[in-house]
């Protein structure tokens, strides 16, 4: 049985910065920002737009052909969350009027947690063939005006559903991890900015890749020359490309050129680039960006991924893109979405940033910006209210 993605769809914000832009009024050179981390644009969230938001906007496209009423399970991973005890994924629940016979679960591990939810809903399906699990990853990537890690933000939400007809990717059964306690990146309880080593967090990244990479190849038995693409975790586009030189160096790849190996990943990079990181979600926006974008037909090619995420763990796992997946994509919804969107001056983006939300719970009407379908209302008796915009 072929267990895997049956649909996928993303979601970021209306708003963006160019980092030109934001190059200007940091003094830097705007080659820093558009070469040395492959950056272009930066999505910024208004205040009323946030992981349940953009998630839901994903999921409403991702549940447009499904039949609902098999949605038994519904993941939610994220490290931008929104309260330390209520999932996020129930308020998504219910503005996307999914069955109340349903569980609901917030899953936490930096980046990772989305695939770590992604496996579990492999596992799942394997055992109940006949249910299907709902799988967010939404974040808001924040590390501070001015900090060095500013041009890497961003922010976005992808939901696939996992299911035993797998129209788009069927997952492999064999994947390969590696865990380490290292303080790389962090958030503690009283920051929402992360903490972070930013060089050291690289090399942490790359030594997880070849770590999980080397569990891969001894559980499976494949090959880097079995795969066609290659998808990775990206915190900004020249991460990717670090990585993946850098599999193919710990590999030993000789028959490739550079160029050859960025073939393998670039149209990966297209939607990362203009909308930055997004955490959690930002594997599964790179995978979508290589199946809408890439000009030839993938259908039964092997497909190597990485997730990461600080602290840390990585997983390297793979999967068939299906025979016929073009059909399923959701390219035309994700286009629209991408070309309409609003860009910012710095002082506007700067403005959206430091946003003043009551952090004393006191009720406060949120000003009604641009979003998708859904939008944080207000805050009230320390609630959060979530409305659709009509
Ligand atoms: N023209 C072209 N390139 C230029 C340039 C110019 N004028 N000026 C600098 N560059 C290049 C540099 O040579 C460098 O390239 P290489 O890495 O290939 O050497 C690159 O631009 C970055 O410049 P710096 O080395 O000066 O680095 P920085 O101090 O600006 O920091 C960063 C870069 C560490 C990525 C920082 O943005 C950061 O801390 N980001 C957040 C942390 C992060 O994203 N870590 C990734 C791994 S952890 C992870 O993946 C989890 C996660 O999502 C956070």
């Amino acid at each position: 049985m072929n267990v895997g993605i049956e649909s996928i769809s993303f979601y970021s914000s209306h708003y963006y910065i160019d980092l030109k832009t934001l190059a200007e009024r940091r003094n830097l050179p705007p080659e820093k920002f558009y070469q040395g981390i492959g950056q272009e644009k930066m999505a910024v969230p208004p205040p009323d737009e946030d992981i349940v938001t953009m998630a839901a906007n994903a999921g409403f496209n991702a549940l447009k052909n499904i039949d609902k009423g098999k949605i038994d399970t519904v993941l939610f991973a994220t490290e931008s969350g929104i309260d330390q005890s209520k999932a996020a994924g129930i308020y998504v629940h219910s503005l996307l009027e999914l069955p109340q016979n349903c569980r609901v679960v917030e899953l936490k591990q930096a980046c990772y947690s989305g695939t770590g939810g992604l496996q579990m809903a492999f596992a799942y399906v394997h055992t109940y063939p006949q249910r299907k699990v709902l799988v967010f990853t939404a974040d808001v990537a924040r590390y501070g005006l001015c900090s060095a890690g500013e041009p890497t933000q961003g922010a976005g939400a992808a939901a696939m559903v996992i299911s035993a007809e797998p129209k788009i990717l069927a997952l492999d059964a064999e994947s390969g991890f590696y865990t380490q306690d290292v303080m790389d990146f962090w958030r503690p309880n009283y920051r929402d900015e992360a903490l972070v080593d930013g060089k050291y967090s690289v090399r942490v990244y790359l030594k997880a890749l070849a770590e999980s990479w080397t569990d891969y190849r001894q559980k499976s038995g494949k090959a880097f020359a079995e795969f066609e693409k290659f998808a990775y975790h990206l915190p900004f586009t020249r991460m990717g490309e670090k990585a993946h030189l850098h599999l193919a160096k710990t590999v030993g790849v000789q028959n490739l050129t550079d160029d050859q190996l960025l073939a393998q990943i670039r149209e990966t990079l297209i939607y990362n680039r203009i909308t930055g990181n997004s955490y959690a979600a930002s594997l599964y926006i790179g995978l979508i960006s290589l199946l809408e974008n890439c000009p030839r037909d993938l259908g039964g090619k092997n497909l190597g991924l990485f997730s990461y995420g600080s602290g840390c763990v990585g997983e390297f796992f793979s999967g068939v893109i299906q025979k016929g997946y073009r059909e399923f994509l959701l390219k035309e919804e994700h286009k629209t979405m991408l070309e309409s969107r609003t860009e910012l001056t710095c002082d506007e983006y700067e403005y959206f940033y430091t946003f003043p939300l009551p952090s004393d719970g006191s009720d406060f009407e949120l000003p009604r910006n641009k979003t998708g379908r859904f939008r944080l209302a207000a805050l009230k008796d320390h609630k959060r209210i979530y409305e659709r915009v009509p």
